[in-house]
Parts: C-alpha cells; structure tokens; sequence
C-alpha cells in the first residue's frame, strides 16, 4: 500500500512498546490508528501520548486470545472508522519457558496469546480488509526468536515460529490480491516486554498463588536494563514496519545482529543435506503430485 494518508490501522498491543511505536509513526503518516490492548494502565497511558501527538485514534479493550471479543472489537473499529485497511497482530507476552520445563497452562497461555492471537485476528480481519475492496496489508510482530530458536525460550519460540510460517504462507495466498504480508522479526527493542510480573490470568495458573512467568528466572529488572542499553527504539520500530507496508516488504529485522544468527542457522541446515545431485525426475514428479493435491483439495 503506497498512499497510507487516511488508510486505518488495527494495532493489537498497540498501547505500549512496539505497538504504540507503529501507533506514533502511522498516525504521523495520516493514518488513523485503533488501538487494542488488555491492559488498561498501557491504554491510559497511551491515549495522552498520541492525543498529545494530535493523533486521530480510537482505543479499544481487547484480549487477543477471545475470539468473540475480536469480532466485536473489529465491529467496534468498522463503527468509528468504517473499514480497517492494515492489521497490526503485534500483541505478545515475552515469557520464555523452557519446553523441559513448560505446564499444560504455561502452552495454553503463550501459545494461545503469541500463536492464538494471530490465528483469531487473521481469520476475523481479513474477510473485511477483502471485502471493502480498498486494498490492505496485514503484518504480525514475530521475533528473531521465529527464524533462529533463543537458549530458554522454547515455548515463545515455537509460537513465534509459527508466526512466521504463517505469514509466508499468508502472503502466498494474497499474492494475486491488493493485500500485502509482512512479518517483524525484531532483536531487542526498549519496551515494557520485561513487565508481565504477576500478569499471567485466572484460567492459565496451576493455583491461585501461580501469578508469574515459569521461566529460567530471568530477572525482569536486568532485563529492563538491557533493552534501555541495548533495545532499539520502538518509534523507529515502527517507522521500519511502516516503510515495509509501503513496499510490500516481506519481512523487517531491526539490527545487524540478525545476520550472524540467520548465518549460523543456515549453515547448520545446509551442512546436514546429502551431497549427491538432485534427482531431477523425482523434483519433477513431487512437484506434479503437489499440484494434483492442489487442484484436488483446493
Ligand atoms: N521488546 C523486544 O525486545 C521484542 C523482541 C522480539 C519480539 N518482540 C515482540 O514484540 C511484540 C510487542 O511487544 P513489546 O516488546 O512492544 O512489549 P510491550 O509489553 O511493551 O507491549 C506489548 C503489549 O501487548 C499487550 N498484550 C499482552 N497480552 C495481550 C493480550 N492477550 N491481548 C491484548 N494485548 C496484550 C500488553 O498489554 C502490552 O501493552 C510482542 O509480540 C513481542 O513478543 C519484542
């Protein structure tokens, strides 16, 4: 989507850190911004920021793991700005469990909110981003957790492996249409993600005093040094996501460091591939038996 000015945005997480970041720069791009978020404290927050950014916006409360809710939040976003053109699945908790280590409740709770909650905005948006005809973009906020697994983190990174599979899978689908796709995949970002303490819901706790993350311990208040030392900015985060909207760029990747560690993932890929020359007659009989399967089941 080239010409944004007007174009409506639905921002999910879009009260704090990455979010709010895309928030600022669309919205000084002439876009309207919905923003979704569970916590009412980031809303609060967020609403004097952008008002006092001159913003034109609209906040809405939303958990990204409640299908019903969706529905009516989008419904919500239709009444106060008629259509949604570009989809923000950006919401997500930054607990990393190791998967030796993971409850039932700790896969339920990551799964269902970093995976889950862009499963349900995808399935809920999209059929009204095609049916306005006005043409779109959806984007998810996945990680470079998503491209290359992160030491403790197994749990996030399998959901946010599957951010990426389905946003490259997504932006094959949309390839003939007006609907661009585009997955973030950040390093360290300067935001709020070190701030989920004593979050984790009702229906996710093994008992009543299970409030906190299930990880290797990592200390919060370290981590919020880190990403204040190291992080990049989240406005310029959301400069970048925008930049891609406008070229339809597949993916973003904040900092160099991706490099080395896409590197290093490859590498390990490619040395474990037998040697020997491909057998062409087979590649050609997959790929007329993938087609088949295509034509076949759609
Ligand atoms: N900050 C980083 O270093 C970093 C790195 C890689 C990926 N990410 C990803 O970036 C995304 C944004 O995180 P951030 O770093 O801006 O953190 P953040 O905590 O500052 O912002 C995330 C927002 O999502 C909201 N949220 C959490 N669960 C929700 C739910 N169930 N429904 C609706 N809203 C919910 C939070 O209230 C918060 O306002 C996440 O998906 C995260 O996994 C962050």
């Amino acid at each position: 989507m080239r010409d944004l000015s007007g174009k409506v945005a639905f921002i999910t997480g879009g009260a704090s850190g990455i979010g709010l970041g895309m928030a600022k720069a669309f919205s000084r791009a002439g876009m309207k911004v919905v923003v979704v978020d569970i916590r009412d404290d980031h809303r609060a927050a967020a609403e004097e920021t952008l008002a006092r950014g001159g913003a034109e916006f609209h906040l809405i409360k939303l958990d990204v793991a409640d299908r019903e809710a969706w529905s009516r939040a989008a419904d919500e976003a239709e009444r106060v700005f008629s259509r949604i053109h570009v989809l923000c699945n950006n919401a997500g908790i930054g607990v990393l469990t190791p998967i030796a280590q993971a409850t039932w409740e700790d896969w339920d709770w990551l799964l269902g909110v970093n995976l889950g909650g862009v499963i349900i905005g995808v399935t809920t948006v999209l059929p009204r981003i095609r049916a306005h005809g006005e043409g779109g973009h959806v984007m998810a906020t996945a990680s470079l957790g998503g491209i290359t697994v992160a030491g403790n983190g197994g749990v996030y990174s399998t959901a946010k492996f599957g951010v990426v599979a389905m946003m490259e899978c997504l932006r094959e689908d949309l390839a003939a249409e007006d609907i661009g796709v585009t997955v973030l995949c950040p390093s360290a970002v300067n935001t709020n993600i070190h701030d989920h303490g004593d979050r984790r819901p009702e229906r996710y706790r093994v008992d009543s005093s299970d409030l906190g993350p299930h990880d290797a311990g990592l200390d919060p208040e370290m981590l919020k040094g880190m990403l204040a030392s190291f992080g990049s900015d989240p406005l310029e985060v959301g400069r970048q996501v925008l930049h891609a909207i406008r070229h339809d760029q597949p993916y973003v990747f904040t900092e160099r460091m991706a490099k080395g560690l896409i590197e290093l993932r490859r590498e390990a890929l490619l040395v474990l591939i037998p040697d020997e020359e491909p057998d062409l007659e087979r590649l050609a009989a997959d790929r007329a038996m993938r087609r088949a399967l295509t034509e076949l089941f759609g």
